[in-house]
């Protein structure tokens, strides 16, 4: 019960069509309590907050009623303390709002047929309870690890089988890809020694169980004493993305040589579901990823076929930080944005118009200023691209002091982002040693001079001295 109508219709709904139970709805705690005393229910679904009589009030009217009946506590803020005392009040299990149906479904059908069980003594039923709901905890962990399972796609497909295996205590597991146009089925991932990850295409009746799962975009289950790739039972299961399917997951007999029950098809089924959602997030991210990779490449091309000083300079650029970078121990992904940042730093020069951007003498005041508007510029332009939030800061502060008299904002000191203060020091470096048309660059001694006598005005102290020591390890003469 809960006290939304329309969140008790979707439950409703759920359990009469997909889980083909008979349920009936209680706006809150004490309307519950008339319909268990009137007739036989086998469980209770209930959110905690309800008018009237809420949750924790309604667990504790069962327990002095003597009404015993498992109860599903349904909760968008899970407190620990709460948990602890609707477990002890005879909660057998949680859902976190908003919930999923499948979830809401699998744990109904779990613990209905856990009662069905309960036919001996009743220590023999509280020992296969505690079993039940130990085996349902490891579930629900196995459940969100191939949901959050990271990595490349083939570490993903290794963890899915291994939670397959695990899951419904198999032998083993084959993951395999399925090539639409050939209709073929390309082994991926393992556990186990498993016939299907060897022989699918060459085995006809795995093939035929493979592509039925394929056809129909739903598990099979098929058990058989005689055939050796099978027996005794073995299931198979698709992955689709966005409705395609990608694969199939095939499990094989169990490792006490039982059978596959329905509920292992179930469970089978959800982790298929929970893993392709899992890989689907991932390949549509990688595809965001690859779009946006494409779309900058484009934008940092058309800057450099202007102006082929830029092209160099964001190639050393990006060498000298990712080297000071390495020089302090940065992590990867610190590595990766200044790579990226290092390319796109001065993207914003792509609005600065050719008599500013090419000329070839030196700059009035207001050309200047119009060269100084790059960096906000190009902080707009990637504000349009998704994921790029700490490229764009170092984009926009690349030009910032640590004495506050840089542009576009003045920030001072720690104000101005690490990353955005480490490419500064790089940046001028390079600026500095580089040749333009108006004027020779600095020698490499002469621009550390430079560095070292704007410690603390321009630059942050430590950062150059990082660099410095860099660049003497690289050049030990100079
Ligand atoms: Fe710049």
């Amino acid at each position: 019960m809960d006290d939304y109508s329309p969140t008790r219709n979707l439950i409703i709904e759920a359990l009469e069509q997909n889980g083909d139970y008979e349920a009936k709805e209680a706006k809150d705690g004490s309307e519950a309590i008339d319909f268990l005393q009137k007739d036989h229910y086998d469980m209770v679904i209930t959110d905690v907050m309800m008018p009237v009589m809420n949750g924790m009030e309604l667990l504790q009217s069962l327990r002095e009623k003597n009404i015993q009946i498992p109860v599903i506590m349904m909760t968008s803020r899970p407190a620990v303390d709460l948990t602890v005392s609707a477990m002890k009040s005879g909660v057998v299990d949680f859902l976190q709002k908003p919930f999923d149906l499948d979830n809401l479904l699998f744990k109904v059908g779990l613990y209905l047929q856990e009662e069905e069980g309960q036919g001996k003594t009743a220590r023999d039923a509280e020992i296969a309870l505690r079993e039940e709901r130990e085996q349902l905890s490891l579930k629900s962990l196995v459940y969100e690890a191939v949901e959050k399972a990271v990595g490349d796609n083939d570490e993903i497909f290794q963890t899915i089988v291994e939670l397959a295996v695990k899951i419904v205590n198999a032998e083993s597991c084959s993951l395999l890809l399925y090539d639409r146009e050939y209709k073929k089925f390309y082994p991926k991932a393992q556990k186990g020694d498993d016939y299907g990850y060897y022989g699918a295409n060459n085995v006809t009746t795995l093939n035929d169980i493979f592509q039925q799962a394929v056809n129909t975009k739903d598990a099979v289950m098929v058990h058989s004493d005689s055939d050796p790739f099978i027996s005794p039972s073995m299931i198979c299961a698709p992955l689709l993305i966005r409705g395609a399917v990608l694969g199939v997951l095939a499990v094989r007999k169990r490792r006490n040589s039982g059978i596959f029950t329905k509920s292992d098809l179930q469970q089978i089924l959800t982790l298929a579901k929970r893993a392709s959602l899992n890989l689907e997030n991932k390949i549509l991210y990688d595809t965001i990823y690859e779009n946006m990779t494409s779309t900058l490449m484009a934008l940092v091309t058309s800057v450099q076929a202007r102006d082929h000083y830029t092209e160099e300079h964001s190639g050393r650029v990006t060498e000298f930080s990712v080297q000071i970078a390495d020089a302090l121990g940065l992590s990867d992904a610190e590595k990766e944005t200044l790579r990226i940042a290092g390319l796109l730093h001065d993207i914003g020069k792509i609005a600065i118009p050719d008599n500013v951007l090419l000329k070839p003498g030196k700059l009035t005041f207001e050309e200047y200023e119009i060269i100084k508007t790059h960096p906000v510029i190009g902080d707009e332009i990637l504000s349009h691209i998704p994921l790029l939030d700490a490229e764009r800061k170092i984009v926009r502060y690349h030009h910032e002091r640590w004495d506050g008299r840089g542009y576009p904002d003045g920030l001072s000191g720690n104000d101005i982002p690490f990353l955005a203060r480490m490419m500064a020091v790089a940046d001028s470096y390079d600026a500095m040693t580089s040749d333009r048309p108006y004027r020779k660059g600095f020698s490499s001694d002469e621009a550390i001079l430079e560095l070292q006598r704007n410690k603390g005005t321009q630059f942050d102290g430590h950062l150059v001295d990082v660099f410095v020591g860099v660049l003497a390890k690289e050049n030990p003469s100079s």
